[in-house]
């Protein structure tokens, strides 16, 4: 099964990452899986650049601390396999700025944007790019990701359809519990890198104190029944679905175990900090030695562009390049 996801180096992964995204990841590595921290997709936001340099290499050791094997998988940095932006530049002469315009988080993110810029608004059609370009089966992404998948299955078939089957369809798959972790101040939107305050999210590296803390402010009710109902209490469901996430449970018997906040709340925290803490370990081993990560990003960057390449190609001739 062909499988690619990635993620913006856009700031330090958040527990929305990891549950939403990476745990699906590292269940479904395999050699034909390709995941990938898509540098280019970051610069949309404003991002200083030895900033983003250091944010792309922590996320190299956060995927592997996660339990990406690159002797198993193939993890690599989108700006390394140049095929990416080429395929990009077609396949925006494929698709239309009316569908562009319609993106949730177009939508969202250029209102906080003064004239934003363009890339912001073709960003989706660079990730239909990473996308097609694997002949991808399977795309494990959070729930936030379905739009663009949608939009990525568009842009294939319009493009199989006026130049001749070229990419194969993908399909997004989302996880069962926490595919939307949310804000923690504001349980109605999503947790997000670069919109939500800092008490919103909990990086998945946070200390210990701030976990604690985090988890000890986040928004509930007045109501204090522990109850998962993610029309009335959206913030209690929220800590319910990290919890049910974390130890396997459905969240109603998380729910059925507790009546107060309070004490959810603190054995939440020991349990994120718990399955946190072996992987911040290993993270910060990884860190020790950059050019060790940046070596296993080039051997991806190798194997991911001998199979882009082709693809790449395949579509170039179909559009009538030479
Ligand atoms: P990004 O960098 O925002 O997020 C990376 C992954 O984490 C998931 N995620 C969440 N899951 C649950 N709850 C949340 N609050 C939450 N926040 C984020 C995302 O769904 C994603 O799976 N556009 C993508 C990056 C991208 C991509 C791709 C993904 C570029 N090209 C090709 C898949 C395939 C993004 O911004 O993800």
């Amino acid at each position: 099964m062909r499988v690619f996801s990635g993620i913006q180096p856009s700031g330090p992964a958040h527990l929305g990452n990891y549950l939403g995204a990476f745990r699906q990841w590292v269940d479904v590595q395999s050699p034909d899986a390709f995941y990938c921290v898509v540098d280019l997709h970051a610069l949309t936001l404003e991002i200083a650049p030895d900033v983003l340099r250091a944010q792309t290499t922590d996320l190299l050791a956060t995927l592997m601390a996660s339990g990406l094997d690159p002797e198993i998988c193939t993890i690599f940095i989108q700006s390394q396999v140049p095929y990416h932006a080429q395929l990009s530049w077609l396949l925006e002469c494929v698709a239309t700025s009316g569908e562009l315009s319609r993106m949730t988080a177009f939508k969202e993110k250029s209102q906080r944007q003064e004239g934003y810029r363009v890339g912001l608004l073709t960003y989706p059609v660079l990730m239909a790019a990473d996308i097609l370009l694997y002949e991808t089966e399977e795309v494990p992404v959070g729930d936030d990701q379905r739009q663009h998948l949608e939009l990525t299955r568009d842009v294939a078939e319009k493009f199989n359809h006026r130049f001749g089957e070229t990419f194969r369809l993908p399909v997004g798959t989302q996880p069962k519990v926490a595919a939307r972790v949310m804000d923690l101040q504001e349980p109605t939107r999503k947790m997000s890198k670069s919109i939500s305050s800092p008490l919103g999210k909990l990086y998945m590296f946070d200390s210990p104190a701030d976990i604690e803390k985090k988890i000890a402010k986040a928004v509930t009710d007045n109501d204090g029944e522990v109850r998962f109902d993610w029309i009335k209490k959206p913030g209690v469901s929220n800590l319910l679905e990290i919890y049910s996430s974390l130890s396997g449970e459905t969240p109603q018997q998380v729910a059925s175990r507790y009546t107060r906040y309070g004490e959810l709340k603190s054995d939440l925290a020991e349990l994120i900090i718990k399955t946190l803490a072996p992987l911040k370990q290993r993270r910060d081993e990884l860190l020790e030695s950059p050019e060790d990560l940046y070596r296993v990003a080039a051997r991806g960057a190798d194997k991911a562009a001998a199979v882009a390449g082709a693809v790449y190609r395949r579509a170039a001739t179909a559009m009538g390049l030479t």
